[in-house]
């Protein structure tokens, strides 16, 4: 297995959001209802991200396996605002690895306190890499749905 980290490029967009669909309905299916599910992944458009990416403001980062695209992290204004990986390639080590790319660029940048709002099933592997729980919060999804979340905090 050949992996390769990278920073991403506007052509990447279609499959980040592919890849973010996918993880939600897959990976998060056993912690949230079917509509928060629908409406979480239906946040990403292809557009958005593409513009976001070629920005330059928020830092995206691939991972690819076999030169195939298996994840991507997203590291903006002192918080992790996006980790997902594909359910195929899910329990590799991809999630660490994007997850240190984004703390590499936070550390960069001079953040000191790194934040994520860690969904509910991944708030374990945050802990496991270090962050601890400071509040619950409920984020907004369209429809006037809301999703729960635990605010979480590392010291880098
Ligand atoms: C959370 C996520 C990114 C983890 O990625 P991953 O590639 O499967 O995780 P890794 O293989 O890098 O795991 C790193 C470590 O965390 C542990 N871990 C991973 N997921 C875990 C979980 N849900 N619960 C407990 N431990 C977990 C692994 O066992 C591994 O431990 P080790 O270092 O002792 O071997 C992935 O499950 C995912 O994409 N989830 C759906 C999307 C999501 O919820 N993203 C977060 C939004 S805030």
């Amino acid at each position: 297995m050949s992996t390769v980290l990278r920073a991403a490029e506007p052509e990447d967009a279609n499959v980040i959001c592919e890849i973010f669909r996918l993880s939600i309905l897959d990976l998060c299916a056993d912690y949230y209802t079917v509509d928060q599910l629908l409406a979480w992944a239906k946040s990403f458009e292809p557009n958005a991200i593409r513009y976001a990416i070629g920005n330059g403001q928020a830092k995206f980062f691939i991972v690819e396996v076999d030169k195939r695209v298996a994840g991507f992290s997203v590291f903006y204004d002192g918080m992790v605002r996006a980790l997902y990986v594909h359910p195929l390639f899910a329990g590799k080590g991809l999630g660490a690895a994007l997850l240190n790319a984004a703390e590499a660029e936070a550390r960069k940048q001079g953040v000191k306190k790194l934040l994520v709002a860690a969904s509910n099933n991944s708030q374990p592997f945050y802990k496991k890499q270090g962050f601890k729980v400071i509040a619950d919060a409920e984020y907004p999804l369209a429809g006037n749905l809301t999703m729960h979340c635990y605010t979480m905090e590392k010291e880098i």
